[in-house]
């Protein structure tokens, strides 16, 4: 699997930010990842990838950021946008921030409205968005923020502005999200407490801090792997092993609800890789059954719930999914693109304010698109869970747009190619 992307962008970032070399291998070479690196260099760190594809990173000190001479375009990425207006948010630097089309209909007010408390000005366009300017302060105010949404965005723009902010930070998270920042802020020396409470999570970082250079070994994507495990989950006859899997368990929410519904996924040979749990999945061909997914699991598998559409469609019965407000802000609204796309490819999809209702074929192939694209609107994610669709499909499954999936998975059709034709190059016993 290619290297995981939050962790790429936080590797970069933290990289940028500490005094002397910082060696990085297995990042995602991502566009999303490449438009981070890119802002860092903007903003004065040296960022250079070498022959054999470790990247060294030598940065200018928390508090050394330089303004940038021109607008950083940050692309179709949503983390590098929310991380850096965290960043740049306690430097007192100006930087302008512009994005893609759907970048652009994102909301920043998210971030905006804690890091405007700590002393930061904005002008941003109609509605909180893109493209925005954004005057950093220094010093900044340090604040307590209890998040309004569950978003490991927002808590992360709120620590990062917190490194270069006198005194103590403090984010408290109701519900927990990724928690790569705070593993990650911490390796590279960061004082950074973390308590757990009836509450939820208190998490104080104390300014301002020297960051440490240090060697980051990124493990596989969780979020790429989804569309594996779940193409072996549909495909009659699959046997498919997945190597090098990150299991955080604020990421692994999907292998609990693929397993809940009949999934057969087993871990091999689980192991640490930079301070994370990873292991190798082996995923075999199953029966799925529909269930009601606990909204509770929703934060560690916020990215999949679009694959995990598709697995619902194929499966017997009806798989009903609620508190997902949050997937209509993504790089798409992830409700209404996958009820369309599903529904143009035959599945039955009933779309609620909150989430998706579908009844599936119990293991039928869908028909397909037949003549009509699915429409992936700037989302990769909407294009890779429409290509596994389409292998449980008799017509096939036609998108409209393959670039987007370059932003976070470069070599998806090439893996995915790869394991059709093993596929059809093995008699199966299924
Ligand atoms: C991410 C957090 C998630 C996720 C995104 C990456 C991160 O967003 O959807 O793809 O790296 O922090 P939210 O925190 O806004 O839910």
């Amino acid at each position: 699997m290619p290297g995981d992307k939050s962790i790429s962008h936080r590797a970069l970032m933290f990289g940028a930010l500490a005094v002397g070399e910082s060696c990085i291998t297995g990042l995602l070479e991502g566009e999303d990842v490449l438009a981070t690196a890119a802002a860092m260099r903007a903003m004065g760190a040296s960022i250079e990838r070498d022959e054999s594809g470790i990247w060294r990173v030598s940065g200018v000190g928390v508090g050394g950021l330089l303004q940038p001479a021109a607008p950083l375009d940050m692309g179709n990425s949503g983390t590098s946008t929310r991380l850096l207006m965290g960043l740049i948010a306690s430097h007192a630097i100006t930087a302008q921030f512009t994005g893609d089309a759907s970048l652009s209909g994102r909301p920043m007010g998210r971030v905006i409205t804690p890091l405007s408390e700590m002393g930061a000005g904005f002008d941003a366009s109609e509605g909180g968005t893109l493209p925005l300017t954004l005057r950093g302060t220094y010093p900044a105010v340090p604040i307590t923020y209890r998040l309004p949404v569950a978003s490991a965005q927002v808590k992360s723009a709120v620590l990062l502005a917190g490194l270069n902010t006198p005194g103590i930070t403090t984010v408290i998270e109701p519900v927990p999200t990724r928690d790569h920042s705070e593993r990650m802020l911490t390796g590279f020396g960061a004082q950074l407490e973390v308590e757990e409470t009836g509450e939820g999570r208190i998490i104080r970082i104390t300014g301002e801090v020297d960051l440490k250079p240090q060697n980051v070994e990124v493990p596989g994507d969780p979020s790429s792997a989804a569309f594996f495990m779940v193409a072996a989950l549909i495909t009659p006859g699959s046997d498919l092993t997945i190597e090098n899997v990150g299991l955080n368990p604020t990421r692994a929410g999907l292998v609990e609800v693929l397993t809940q519904m009949g999934g057969n996924i087993e871990k091999v040979n689980p192991r640490e890789v930079g301070g994370e749990p990873v292991a190798d999945l082996r995923v075999r061909h199953s029966k799925l059954t529909g269930i009601a997914v606990d909204p509770a699991i929703a934060p560690s598998m916020i990215d999949e719930f679009p694959v995990l559409f598709v697995a619902a469609a194929l499966a017997q019965g009806t798989t009903t999914t609620s508190g997902l407000e949050e997937l209509r802000v993504k790089e798409s609204d992830r409700l209404t693109a996958m009820a369309n796309a599903l529904t143009g490819a035959g599945a039955t999809v009933e779309e609620r304010a909150d989430g998706l209702i579908i009844h599936g074929t119990g293991g039928k192939p869908l028909r397909g698109t037949a003549n009509s694209r699915t429409k992936t609107h700037l989302d990769h994610r909407i294009a890779m869970s429409m290509a596994i669709a389409g292998l449980a499909s008799r017509d096939g499954v036609e998108v409209d747009d393959i670039d987007p999936i370059a932003t976070s998975f470069p070599n998806f059709m090439e893996l995915l190619g790869g394991a059709a034709q093993a596929a059809t190059d093995q008699p199966h016993a299924d």
